[in-house]
């Protein structure tokens, strides 16, 4: 039985922070290091990783899942030969489709609290019984019922933020509001970063600490080559060389260590 294994929601407060890229690429960075990793969509009102990981159709969705409607092993697909000599990779996808998007935005309260035991079940499913050693949620910004699942589901919260103004106050209400509230481990990856960080960023260390009170778990510059990739390419596995996946792979690591 495994019991080292880690559920890591990515969030945000609010959208095209890189959640969704930093998500796959650490995924990958894990997968990279022999994990048996599990990503999952739980964006459903914006899925994107079907499209991101070019997944033309699937049999069962994540929304299945949540719905009851199917068990979590019919979700998961393997995308292990896209990782070479690493560990495993599985996805699971959010339902792309128009009608599936506004058929989860009409869900109740009710409908939420079920699937958010769905979603507490996965621990048991997929860390203890397949020996996931790190199951990753891809989330909607801001303080969506999908998103708090997910946070409450969770042992470490990774808030993907810039340096917009509306996004740093936004980020601090979050982590007073949300996370302490439900007593999460949560890190900051501040991403798109323009100016080159110096002293092996200590000076933003610093500056995270005093504005959030919480651990940098990483610095992203903003990257040309991300923009110019379109949403095409997983860095971590196809450029291993670049300070994009150099950057990944130390958070991988230092996620590793903190286990
Ligand atoms: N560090 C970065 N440098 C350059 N482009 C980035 C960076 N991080 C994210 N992006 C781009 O910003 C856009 C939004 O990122 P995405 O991961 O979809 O955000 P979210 O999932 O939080 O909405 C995408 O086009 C992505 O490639
Ligand atoms: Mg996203």
């Amino acid at each position: 039985m495994n019991v080292v294994g880690k559920i890591i929601a990515v969030h945000s407060y609010k959208g095209g922070t890189g959640k969704t890229l930093l998500s796959v690429n650490l995924a990958a960075a894990f997968a990279k290091r022999g994990k048996r990793v599990c990503l999952f969509d739980l964006d459903f009102r914006a899925p994107s990783l079907a499209t991101l990981l070019k997944v033309e159709k699937a049999d069962h969705w994540l929304n299945d899942y949540l719905n009851g409607t199917c068990e979590i092993d019919k979700v998961l697909m393997d995308l292990t030969d896209r990782i070479h000599n690493g560990g495993k990779l599985f996805v699971g996808l959010a339902n792309p489709s128009t009608e599936a998007i506004r058929d989860i935005s009409a869900k109740d309260r009710k409908w939420e609290m079920r699937a958010l035991g769905r979603l507490l079940a996965l621990r048991n499913s997929l860390l203890d019984e397949k020996g996931i050693d790190y199951l990753i949620f891809d989330t909607s910004p801001g303080l969506q019922y999908s998103s708090i699942n997910a946070i409450v589901s969770s042992d470490l919260v990774i808030v993907a933020t810039t340096s917009d103004r509306s996004d740093v106050d936004g980020t601090k209400r979050m982590l007073k509001e949300l996370y302490e509230l439900f007593e999460k481990k949560t890190e900051i990856i501040l991403n798109k970063v323009l100016e080159a960080p110096t002293r092996s960023g200590k000076d933003f260390q610093a500056k995270v600490k005093d504005i959030y009170q919480v651990p940098l778990l990483g610095i992203v510059p903003c990257f040309c080559d991300i923009l110019k990739a379109e949403g095409n390419t997983i860095f971590a596995e196809e450029k291993p060389d670049h300070p994009f996946t150099r950057i990944l792979d130390e958070m991988a690591n230092t996620i590793e260590k903190s286990a």
